[in-house]
């Protein structure tokens, strides 16, 4: 007989459904498991079909036991347990541990049997960074039964993780299943969760981040190459972060008022940072994951590539049009074009001979210039190839469960995958094929390690005659959760190996898929080490995970040449420098298509402040090199130069980002945490601390409307003109002025023609900075003379004079380091009088002409005056012959400002 739909429906509060089927289940199929159906929402995170009634019951303490380090808290399954999708686990047991003052880890494990976790050699334990410490920053509270627990910061008493949440209190753990959530305020302020493209603040209304690496050509919101369970969370100013160590697939689901973790393996292990400021909560986080390492000075110059450059002449010509143009230089890629039929470690012998390769990369280091060559894991299964004989007689490849080598196909046909966690004879191999490229090529070459998630062009396996069989871990069994992968429940063998091939160490695929490139980062970072103790390596990385910043860098991978792209751009590096890989850049002029001149006047613009700064362009797409823009070369040159100007600054920043984590790039509330206005900007950025990059992201865009976050004062880094002050953002923040919750903004304007200005960037008051002349590569940059600039704070006299003397220290400390000269002093803001009638007269105001450098002000804005004997009083060091002022009145005497 035929039921009535009506029969088939319930009703259940969309946020508390229970999943009962899988993505394209039928009402009817639904109904047979007597379940609940009701297809009308369109909350993507609703399911259609859901349990009628579901009881959880969660666990229940048995027994705890209490430490000063920490707790042991014994729990039980309560009831008849939940069987989500699976058995329940009987019993459990949580470890508390207290690890620092301002870190806590709570992790709960199968009590009877050991479950896979992220081994050491991926991720170091956390013992080394302990600190036992009496005073701690927050409190660890359980509840009985069901089982829940929070942790408080006690600073200001905020719970910032609470696993009582209304009706999912339950903790769920099954073999192939484990299920947490914590409560959320609000509209809460989420960053992080990822790799992928979508706006830097997480949406609060509902954001589905599944972690499963996944070579795609960057759709918007949905999973990519990287694995990143680390969230940093704003509360009233306040900032904590939380990481989940575990590298199954996951989706971690924000919905109003909750945070979900929906975990598909491994083990349930938090550790939560109380910052209480967001740099805090990076630096605590990189603690524990390991800091960013330090890149070698030329890898933070700027990057030519292509894939596609058809021959070595090709490629030779590149570098000529950049010296004859110019243009700034210090890293020339090579794709896959360069291998003999893509396979890795070969030539191809007509159109990149290698004694040509040789002669090149001798020619580029002559000049101080590096060569970056690609390297794809998958090794091709071609008997004489050195690299698959000898890694079939030293078994390094990734087998299936009857030991064979994974069959899988990339670019250069069938190959077989390195097992990077065999870290002894694969490690040796890669390190001996990594060694004969430098034999082969120079000194001065680096990898460029991609289609690392691993990326495979068929699905799990196959050979050249066609598809293995699937076996029954690439396929959902039964109600096995699905992941979220590729924004449709797609399998999880889909582009890439299966999940039941296993490495040397008995480790399965399906834990560690998302370590691949991680991995293989860590072998080829030995690798490079052992090869030259001395030198700091540079590795990009596409695949990454927690602490792969450590070794490598990383790209935005098959960005889309288009304008929006250029606006992920910058949630993609900001989303990165929390995850401890601050050495970020997406590709300049983006990757897939034809890019646009303006657009890619704007990229350059933009991307030459990237951390990595790299043009790379598809096969497929026209030309986009700085030098085919016959009207915007001389604006793209610009852009490069200052780059290159503000070389000893973004050394310093990665100097910082090394030791403390701090990222690079900034979001605004990093730096104005106070400011809530700042919350939700993800186009405008912070370089630093000192200076903020507003840019133009629309086509046809010739004003920016920026908003200058904090109380303080900001310049125009161009003219050097005071654009803000805090009498003029109380005013504009007065209730009254403008609509509750709409920002101040501030006109900052572009030159009508595109082609002829310079990226909006502002210098906040009180800091200061040094620059250099810009040469054409990092090392003749590194020669020239080093300048600095400082911008006052609107504090009193006193704090002035405190500037005023770190600037002859800081001058002193170059003079010292370096050998450099300070040529110069340029000071902004001694004068601060007229600025209030200037801003509201801004709409008005002329744009600037032509291109200014830093070290190029008008003339008209500068004096130079008598050195000032604070500044010369250093012992023993020359100190710089000028010093620059904005405007021509001492503002030490002046005393009536407005
Ligand atoms: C992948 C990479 C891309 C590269 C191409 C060819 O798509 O992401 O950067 O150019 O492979 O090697």
């Amino acid at each position: 007989f035929h039921k009535k739909t009506e029969d088939y429906q319930c009703t259940a509060d969309i946020v508390n459904r229970r999943d009962c089927g899988y993505m394209g289940i039928s009402a009817k199929e639904c109904h047979e498991r007597n379940c609940c159906w009701d297809s009308s929402s369109n909350n993507l995170n609703a399911p259609f079909c859901f349990l009628k009634q579901y009881s959880c019951e969660g666990y229940e303490v048995k027994a705890a036991q209490e430490s000063a380090q920490g707790l042991t808290i014994d729990l039980e399954l309560a009831g008849q347990g939940c069987a989500r999708f699976g058995q329940d686990i009987p019993r459990l047991t949580v470890n508390v541990d207290f690890e620092t003052e301002s870190r806590i880890r709570v992790k709960i494990v199968n009590k009877d049997l050991k479950r896979y976790e992220i081994p050491e050699e991926a991720l170091p334990s956390t013992e080394s960074t302990k600190r036992r410490v009496e005073k701690r920053g927050y409190v660890f509270k359980y509840v009985e039964s069901p089982f829940t627990f929070s942790i408080t910061r006690v600073a200001n008493d905020e719970v910032v993780f609470d696993s009582a949440v209304a009706g999912m209190d339950s903790l769920i753990y099954e073999d192939e299943y484990l299920e947490i959530s914590s409560v959320l305020p609000d509209d809460a302020n989420i960053y992080g969760l990822g790799e992928v493209v979508t706006t830097f603040r997480r949406d609060p209304r509902g954001t589905r981040q599944t972690m499963w690496a996944r070579d795609a050509p960057t759709p918007v919101n949905e999973n990519l190459y990287g694995s990143h369970p680390f969230h940093l969370e704003m509360r009233n100013g306040v900032a904590h972060g939380v990481f989940l160590r575990n590298s199954n697939g996951m989706d971690v689901i924000i919905s109003p008022k909750k945070i979900t973790y929906k975990v598909i393996g491994g083990v349930l292990d938090f550790t939560i940072f109380v910052g209480p400021n967001p740099t805090d909560v990076i630096n605590q986080y990189t603690e524990v994951i390991g800091r960013p390492h330090m890149p070698p000075a030329w890898a933070l110059g700027f990057h030519q590539s292509r894939y596609g450059y058809s021959s070595i002449n090709e490629v030779e010509e590149v570098v000529r049009q950049y010296a004859a143009n110019k243009l700034p230089l210090d890293g020339l890629w090579l794709d896959i074009d360069y291998m003999d039929q893509y396979r890795d470690f070969t030539y191809d012998e007509t159109r990149y001979p290698q004694a040509r390769m040789k002669n090149l990369a001798s020619n580029l280091a002559t000049n101080n210039q590096s060569m970056i060559l690609i390297i794809d894991p998958g090794i091709p299964v071609v008997p004489g190839y050195e690299p698959y004989d000898s890694g079939m007689s030293e078994d390094v490849f990734i087998k299936t469960l009857t030991g064979k080598p994974v069959e899988g196909r990339v670019w250069p046909g069938q190959t077989y995958f390195p097992d990077f966690f065999n870290t002894n004879q694969t490690w040796a191999y890669w390190e001996r094929q990594l060694r004969k490229t430098r034999d082969d090529i120079g000194a001065n070459v680096f990898p460029w390690i991609d289609m690392n998630e691993p990326s495979n062009f068929c699905d799990g396996s196959c050979t050249k005659d066609g598809p293995v069989p699937k076996d029954s871990d690439s396929v959902p069994m039964g109600l096995k959760y699905m992941i979220n992968n590729g924004g449709r429940q797609a399998m999880l063998d889909e582009k890439t190996i299966a999940g039941n091939a296993v490495h040397k160490n008995g480790l399965r695929l399906t834990d560690t898929h998302n370590l691949y490139g991680h991995m293989e980062s860590a072998a080829t970072h030995h690798a490079l080490m052992q090869m030259d103790p001395i030198t700091r390596p540079f590795i990009l990385t596409r695949s990454s995970f927690p602490g792969t910043g450590v070794y490598a860098a990383h790209w935005t991978g098959d960005n889309w040449s288009e304008w929006s792209h250029l606006y992920f751009s910058i949630p993609g590096v900001l989303s990165f420098g929390l995850f401890g890989i601050p050495f970020t850049g997406a590709d300049i002029c983006g990757f897939n298509g034809n890019v646009s001149e303006e657009l890619c006047l704007r990229w350059h613009q933009l991307g030459a402040l990237y951390p990595f700064a790299r043009n790379h362009n598809d096969i497929k797409a026209t030309s986009q090199e700085p030098y085919v823009w016959t009207s915007s070369i001389h604006a793209i040159r610009e852009a490069i130069k200052v780059r290159y100007t503000l070389l000893p600054y973004y050394y310093s920043l990665f100097e910082h980002a090394h030791r403390t984590g701090k990222p690079v790039w900034q979001p605004l509330f990093f730096q104005y945490p106070q400011d809530h206005l700042t919350l939700k900007i993800d186009k405008q950025f912070l370089l630093g601390d000192a200076i903020m990059v507003s840019p133009a992201l629309y086509q046809g865009q010739i004003q920016v409307k920026a908003y200058f976050p904090g109380n303080g004062r900001w310049f125009d880094l161009w003219s050097h003109k005071c654009v803000m002050e805090s009498s003029l953002q109380q005013q504009v923040r007065q209730p009254g002025a403008r609509e509750e919750g709409e920002r101040p903004e501030r006109y900052t304007f572009l030159p009508a023609k595109a082609g002829t200005d310079l990226i909006p960037m502002s210098f906040a008051g009180g800091h200061v900075i040094p620059i250099q002349r810009p040469g054409l590569t990092i090392a003749e940059t590194r020669t020239q003379p080093v300048s600095l600039i400082v911008a006052l704070g609107q504090d009193g006299p006193e704090s002035r004079k405190k500037l005023v003397s770190q600037v002859a220290g800081a001058g002193a400390e170059f003079l010292g380091g370096h050998g450099n000269t300070v040529e110069k002093i340029v000071v902004m803001g001694l004068n601060f009088g007229r600025v209030g009638g200037e801003l509201h007269n801004t709409p008005e105001a002329p744009a600037p002409a032509g291109i200014r450098h830093p070290l190029q002000q008008r003339k008209d804005m500068e004096r130079t005056v008598k050195r000032s004997s604070r500044v010369g009083s250093v012992k023993g060091r020359k100190q710089p012959q000028t010093v620059f002022e904005a405007e021509a009145q001492d503002p030490l005497s002046s005393s009536s400002h407005q």
